[in-house]
C-alpha cells in the first residue's frame, strides 16, 4: 500500500516531520499513539499505568492490522516501540515505504528531557534508559526501514525535505 511510515526512537521527530510532510504532499496524517489514545479515551501513560505495557503492545498490533484494511495514501507516524515485534515489522512493511528517522543519544536526550508523557523514560537515569533502549532497537529500526534519514543537527523542515526526496522512488 502506498503509505509513508515513519519509525524511530522517541524524540526522533516522527510526529512533527510527519505532519509537515503530509501537508506538503497533501496526504492524510495519522499517528498511532494519537489514534490509540483517542480510541481508548486516555493518555498513553495511563494505558501503561492501568493495564501494563503488554496490553498497549497488543493495541498497537491490532491497530496495524486494521490499517491493512482501511489505510492508503497516508503519512503514518508510529510509536517508537512498534517495530520491536516481528509481526509489527511485517505489518509496517506491507503498509508502504518505511522511513527510519535516526538520532544520536545526545540529540534524543536534548529532545525528551523533562517530558512526562513517555512512560518508558520516566523516573531516574534518563541517559542510561535511552542508551539501553537505543542499543536494543537501532538494528531493529534498520531492519524494518527501506530508508534511513539522520536527524542530528537538522531542522524538522530539512528532515521533511530529505524524507520527501529519498522516498520518491518508492511511492
Ligand atoms: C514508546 C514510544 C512512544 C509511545 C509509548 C512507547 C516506545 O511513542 O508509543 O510511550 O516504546 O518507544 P513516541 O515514539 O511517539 O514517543
Amino acid at each position: 500500500m502506498n503509505n509513508l511510515i515513519l519509525i524511530g526512537f522517541m524524540g526522533a521527530g516522527k510526529t512533527t516531520a510527519g505532519k509537515l510532510l503530509a501537508r506538503e504532499k497533501k496526504m492524510r496524517f495519522l499517528d498511532t499513539d494519537e489514534r490509540i489514545s483517542s480510541e481508548q479515551g486516555r493518555e498513553i501513560r495511563d494505558i501503561f499505568a492501568e493495564d501494563g505495557e503488554a496490553y498497549f503492545r497488543n493495541l498497537e498490533t491490532e491497530l496495524l492490522e486494521r490499517m491493512q484494511e482501511d489505510t492508503a495514501g497516508a503519512v503514518i507516524s508510529v510509536g517508537g516501540g512498534m517495530p520491536v515485534r516481528k509481526r509489527n515489522r511485517e505489518l509496517l512493511q506491507s503498509l508502504g515505504c518505511v522511513v527510519y528517522l535516526s538520532a544520536s543519544k545526545q540529540t534524543i536526550l536534548g529532545r525528551v528531557q523533562g517530558d512526562k508523557s513517555r512512560p518508558l523514560l520516566s523516573g531516574d537515569n534518563l541517559e542510561k534508559k535511552v542508551e539501553q533502549l537505543l542499543k536494543d532497537r537501532e538494528a531493529i529500526y534498520r531492519l524494518t526501514a527501506h530508508v534511513e534519514v539522520r536527524t542530528d543537527g537538522r531542522s524538522i523542515h530539512q528532515v521533511m525535505k530529505i524524507i520527501d526526496q529519498e522516498t520518491r522512488k518508492y511511492m
